[in-house]
């Protein structure tokens, strides 16, 4: 199956913004955007539902303006997930290749029953009531003692083992989240999560390849993938985003929390500089009283808690079975990547090169869309449009046709 000629919409229920993307997949595999929309996020706080109709409201008025301008209205979409009910997992599966014919346990071919049944056992994890796997994401597999294998089937060997990151989600929080996208009248085909939409968003295959981290903050939370080789080591979501930058703000200084909010975007700095100690910042108190404060001491106010998000990152990515980290660059994107000199911050504390990631590689609307909090939403067209062209991890040699979209999608809700 083919997503080539399709309309997808996709839609992005950001604890911040809403945003709903409609595209068509073109020839070259690319999204071409046809309409999109935005609006403020109302009863979605950290990835959950706390108010079903304002969410819904939300979803609604982002999807209404992306149809408006598309021109088209679609029937289904897909969407990301994320917030502390979505987790990733590290984990290996084996089995022994013997030849039952054979009475010396002579080598075989790998075939594609083993494949599933190591997959199967990979999936066999303990997981609470009401958790279930979203995403199965192989790293390598290892023939014997050959590891770096990134398709078995048809070789050799007598112990075969798989090294996969597995997403898993919680069906209840995802069933409100469906819930709230669905009473748009669009019916949801599948989740993606967040990190891995991000990634796909504004990463390049290289950087998946040579190893990258991608910190996508947000709002509400901060989501984080580890790439390497092509595979995925790592996801997390940490619920500390922008939106707590912006309280700190409004706590220091005693001013609402719009109006933090504006102060941040205007003058924010993730670094303080003491070339920025006599430029004062004029604004109100919660009583109305004028006040000021120059914007040396609001980056102060603002760099413990970036510093505390990517520390924690850091921190996150160590669970990853990866042992040369150090090396690996960082690409930061979400909204609060437009937070200025975010991306130094990110080198001293990673000890590494950083960049803004914005996403890339779609047309339609680009000087629009090509922002760090469009990421998410244009890499979620950008995985759908991969997952449905991959014809099966486990491509054998001959050109076998396996379902696999079907599966892909099945796995879902
Ligand atoms: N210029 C800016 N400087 C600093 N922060 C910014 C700027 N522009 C946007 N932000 C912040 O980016 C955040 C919103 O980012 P984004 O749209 O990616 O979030 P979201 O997808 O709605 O939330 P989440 O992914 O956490 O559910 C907000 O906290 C906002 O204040
Ligand atoms: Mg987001």
């Amino acid at each position: 199956m083919s997503a080539n000629g399709r309309i997808i919409t996709a839609i992005d229920p950001g604890s911040y913004k809403v945003k709903a993307v409609i595209a068509e997949i073109t020839d070259e595999d690319k999204p071409n955007i046809l309409g999109f929309g935005t609006a403020v996020s109302r009863g979605i706080k950290k990835g959950k539902i706390t108010d079903l109709s304002k969410a819904t409201e939300s979803i609604v008025s982002a999807i209404e303006e992306a149809e408006e301008m598309a021109k088209v209205t679609p029937e289904t979409c897909i969407a990301t997930i994320t917030g502390d009910h979505i987790k990733g997992i590290n984990t290996t599966s084996a089995i022994i290749i013997t030849d039952q014919n054979s009475d010396t346990n002579d080598l075989r071919n790998v075939e594609k029953e083993d494949l599933i049944k190591l997959t199967e056992y990979a999936k066999a994890i303990n997981l609470p009531i009401d958790w279930k796997i979203l995403h199965f994401l192989p790293q390598e597999y290892v023939l014997d003692d050959q590891g770096g294998i990134k398709n078995p089937l048809d070789l050799s060997c007598r112990r075969l083992e798989a090294k996969v990151h597995l997403i898993a989600y919680n069906y209840t929080n995802a069933t409100n989240i469906k819930k709230s996208i669905e009473n748009s009248g669009l019916k949801l085909e599948t989740f993606v999560s967040h990190s891995i939409a991000s990634a796909y968003g504004s990463l390049y295959r290289d950087e998946m390849e040579l190893g990258t981290i991608l910190i996508d903050i947000g709002g509400g939370t901060t989501d984080l993938s580890l790439h390497y080789a092509g595979g995925v080591y790592q996801t997390s979501v940490i619920t500390v985003a922008g939106n707590n930058i912006t309280t700190d703000i409004a706590y220091l200084l005693q001013t609402p929390l719009e109006k933090a909010e504006k102060i941040k975007k205007e003058h924010g700095l993730a670094i303080p500089s003491d070339s920025d100690a006599d430029k004062n910042i004029d604004f109100n108190l919660i009583n109305g009283n004028p006040s000021s404060l120059s914007k040396q001491q609001l980056a102060q106010y603002i760099e413990p808690r970036v510093e505390e998000i990517l520390l924690e990152v850091k921190n996150e990515c160590r669970k990853s079975n990866l042992n040369f980290l150090r090396t690996f660059p960082v690409v930061i994107t979400g909204g609060s990547a437009n937070l200025k000199r975010i991306d130094e911050l990110a080198e001293s504390i990673f000890e590494t090169s950083s960049r803004i990631g914005i996403p890339h590689d779609f047309t339609g609307y680009e000087e629009e869309l090509k922002k760090p909090e469009f990421s998410a939403v244009i890499g979620l067209l950008k995985y759908y449009i991969i997952a449905s062209k991959q014809p099966d991890s486990f491509r054998t040699t001959q050109k076998r046709k396996f379902k696999w979209l079907d599966n892909f999608l099945k796995k879902f809700l």
